[in-house]
């Protein structure tokens, strides 16, 4: 029998899905191991194996078969919109995207002026404000702590991830648009999803009997 590999994503969504996997009796006791600087963990008994990335990462693993499984959160599918099924919401890191701001930025947000929008997410940026509100905006990549660009005056408006909203509330920001709601969401590979069928809906549906 081959291996199949899992891309799970570095940090707070792994351990979720390894707290999951062993509910079905899927275990990978040495990849709890925080001090490990081991990439890859193996379950030769049910022939699996588990590999840690960064969260952009994981889709460009499964697309192209390098993992035939994925486990990422639906913010990182959307921007990176690479081909592979997305086949189950797992359930947990639930939270939003949004557009937020100081309230200020309410007013220029609706009156369709020429704002800017920082993000760590500039596909999902472009997206909403150019294919669902048709609205010209000038997008302005960054790569954390964007609550900080309106703060400081780079832009206008973020368009960025809202989990509890304290890190809005200590900065004076505002939730001011959603976006979509977001969660964790299991991928597969196009191809492993044919030829490794019979394992990966056994998997699924052991799965869908608990989250
Ligand atoms: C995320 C997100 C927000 C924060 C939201 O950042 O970008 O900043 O969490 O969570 P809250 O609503 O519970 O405060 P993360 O900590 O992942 O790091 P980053 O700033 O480097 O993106």
């Amino acid at each position: 029998m081959r291996y199949l590999t899992f891309a799970l994503t570095k940090g707070r969504l792994a351990n979720k899905t390894l707290d999951l996997l062993e509910e079905i009796g899927i275990t990978c006791e040495e990849m709890r191991d925080k001090d490990s600087r081991k990439l890859i963990f193996v379950n030769e008994e049910l022939k699996l194996k588990f590999f840690l990335a960064k969260g952009p990462d994981v889709p460009t693993y499964v697309e192209y078969g390098a993992a035939d499984i994925g486990v990422v959160g639906k913010d990182t599918i959307m921007e990176e919109g690479r081909k592979l099924y997305e086949v189950m919401d797992l359930g947990f890191g639930a939270c939003r995207m949004c557009v937020c701001g100081p309230e200020s930025a309410r007013e220029v947000l609706n009156n369709n002026q020429l704002i800017r929008v920082a993000t760590k997410y500039p596909n999902i940026a472009k997206d909403y404000f150019y294919n669902k509100k048709h609205q010209t905006v000038e997008i302005i990549k960054l790569n954390g702590s964007i609550e900080l660009a309106p703060i400081v005056g780079l832009s206008e408006v973020i368009v960025d991830i809202v989990e509890t909203g304290s890190t809005l509330r200590e900065n004076g920001l505002k939730v001011l648009e959603e976006v979509c709601p977001l969660s964790a969401r299991m991928v597969v590979n196009q191809i492993s999803m044919k030829m490794e069928d019979e394992r990966i809906r056994g998997l699924i549906s052991r799965l869908r009997e608990i989250v």
